[in-house]
């Protein structure tokens, strides 16, 4: 049985006085992906993906728009134009207290706001959830990630060896 759309979370946001559609993911959005990762430098794919990866595939296209809403959620912001902008995620651990997310921004689209945007809305959407704790892992090097996330109250968790930092935040 196909996942019931949570049309609920669909809403209009200003920004930069342009009014974006922000929605959870569809499994028509498979197309919208491939464009956007279009946009999107090596560097930060690399960011996102935690890998060495080429290119986007269709296959992890498809992995990342059928979700089934409940464990994971993905939230997308759609311009004027239907053209997809930026993407969050959100995966429920097993204890269902505490989530991951992750996020990307169009490359041609960051450093006006978009970013700080969209993570908010996740971490409030985290909070209407009841989740205690939201959590990401980043590469040491990701400055700019890093900063949003400090920005927005995440602590940093040093994994000794490990080339990733954990990014902690407990929600009240
Ligand atoms: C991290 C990312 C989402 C930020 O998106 P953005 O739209 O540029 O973010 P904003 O414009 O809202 O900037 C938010 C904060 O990010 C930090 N930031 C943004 N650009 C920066 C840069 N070039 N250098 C340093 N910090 C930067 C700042 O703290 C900024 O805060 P400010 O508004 O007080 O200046 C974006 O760079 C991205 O998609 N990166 C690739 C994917 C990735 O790394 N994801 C995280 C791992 S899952």
């Amino acid at each position: 049985m196909l996942p019931t759309y949570p049309s609920h979370l669909v809403r209009r946001v200003l920004w930069r006085g342009e009014q974006l559609l922000i929605r959870p993911v569809r499994a028509d959005d498979t197309e919208g992906y491939a464009a956007a990762a279009k946009h999107c430098r090596i560097e930060d794919l690399r960011f996102r993906l935690l890998s060495g990866i080429q290119q986007v595939s269709q296959q992890l296209i498809a992995q990342f728009t059928h979700i089934d809403y409940e464990r994971t959620m993905a939230f997308v912001a759609e311009g004027v134009k239907g053209d997809i902008m930026a993407v969050t995620r959100l995966v429920r651990d097993g204890c269902k207290k505490s989530a991951e997310y992750a996020i990307i921004v169009r490359s041609d689209l960051q450093k006006q706001g978009l970013g700080t945007l969209m993570q908010k809305l996740l971490l409030d959407y985290a909070a209407d959830l009841g989740l205690k704790e939201v959590w990401g892992l980043m590469d040491t090097e990701n400055r700019r990630a890093l900063d949003l996330a400090t920005k927005l109250g995440f602590s940093r968790v040093f994994q000794f060896g490990l080339p990733f930092v954990r990014v902690v935040k407990v929600l009240a």
